[in-house]
């Protein structure tokens, strides 16, 4: 099971208004474990007024860096990102987890001509790429369509803008907001069928690309992902990462303590660290891992949405359902794999191992 680890805060710094960057000084002898290629997230936890919280944050800096950077970007109410914007300073110590994540691709040999559409702190992954893509990859180009509010809430335009400069002719860069003009209609607000249906026929040739990152809220990604396909992008091409902006009402109540009714109907076994640890757990929709926490377990997660994958186990025994799955690929759930967040049991007796 991957654990978390105390990590120095090495440096904190506003990169907008509401979004800081967070640097963590790996030390020497976990650098190994902490090592991490473009897309991949870092899962930081902490007690904010006696709740123990976690939240998952992509990579922003670059492996060829040999930095370790993250973006949090203040949500209304949010209470990891609050504290990281408000409280959070240099020198003090949060609990790290190694990187993980699946969202990028490898470095490719031969040039590679990538197309990017994300939305404000989804730019995060996406900056670890085109550092990491375009100095590694000589030939290869971006092109990047980037949604916000207005020009001063886009994180991290300076750098972005640097490595436009740094890779003249490489990175081509395309800015929607929604709350500020812009003199060319198509640049205004979100992305629509429409726009990208003129994106795709006027400005893009969809033949000539190789491989697409989306990074943001579901229905932007989707909507991207259809369109592309529309015009011609093989579904394999397209990679993509949630963004979840906190956990929702429904599964903050799932996150409070499932309590064990007397009349269990299930019996689940947990295998963790080599050890067997046994519950029971009411009928209903509740997950395992809801239950599992509850009843006392103490097991990796993240976002509890079905996103991030920190939760992952294999069922060894019985059956369960999903209630979504945005993290596991086909191959692994044939061979058993589920998000313990969303997995609900559906026969009496369910195993499942976390050292897996
Ligand atoms: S905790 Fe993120 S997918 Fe389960």
């Amino acid at each position: 099971m991957a654990k978390f680890h105390p990590i120095e805060v090495k440096d904190i710094y506003k990169d907008t208004d509401d979004c800081s960057v967070v640097a963590f000084n790996i030390p020497e002898d976990l650098k190994n474990v902490f090592k991490f290629k473009p897309g991949q997230y870092l899962t930081l936890r902490e007690t904010v007024n006696d709740e123990d919280i976690r939240r998952s944050y992509s990579l922003c800096s670059s492996p060829l860096d040999n930095e370790w950077k993250v973006a949090v970007k203040q949500i209304p109410e949010g209470k990891f990102s609050t504290f990281v914007n408000e409280t959070l300073k240099k020198g003090d110590v949060l609990q790290v987890m190694k990187p993980m994540g699946r969202f990028g691709t490898a470095i490719s040999e031969t040039p590679k001509n990538y197309i990017v559409f994300t939305a404000g702190s989804g730019i995060t992954p996406i900056l670890s790429m085109l550092k990491t893509h375009l100095e590694m990859e000589p030939n290869s180009t971006f092109k990047l369509f980037y949604l916000n509010r207005t020009v001063k809430s886009i994180i991290f335009k300076e750098e972005i803008e640097q490595l436009r400069n740094q890779y003249f002719g490489r990175i081509e860069l395309f800015y929607f907001l929604t709350k500020e003009h812009r003199d060319v209609e198509l640049f205004n607000g979100r992305f629509t069928t429409e726009k990208l249906e003129i994106i795709f026929n006027k400005l893009v040739d969809v033949s000539s690309l190789d491989e697409c990152f989306l990074c943001g809220p579901e229905e932007m990604i989707f909507l991207v992902k259809d369109e592309l396909i529309k015009a011609g992008m093989p579904s394999e091409n397209i990679h993509f990462e949630l963004f979840v902006t906190g956990l929702s009402k429904e599964n903050i109540k799932k996150t409070k303590a499932t309590e064990i009714s007397e009349k269990d109907n299930f019996e689940i076994t947990i295998i963790d660290g080599g050890k067997e640890f046994h519950f029971g757990m009411p009928k209903g929709d509740g997950s395992i891992l809801d239950a599992a926490l509850g009843a006392g377990a103490d097991l990796p997660f993240a976002c509890k949405g079905g996103v991030c994958s920190t939760c992952k186990c294999r069922v060894v025994e019985g059956e369960v359902i999903m209630k979504v799955n945005y993290a596991l690929d086909e191959k692994e759930v044939a061979q058993q794999f589920v998000l313990s967040c969303q997995a609900v049991p559906v026969t009496k007796k369910v195993i499942v191992d976390f050292d897996v």
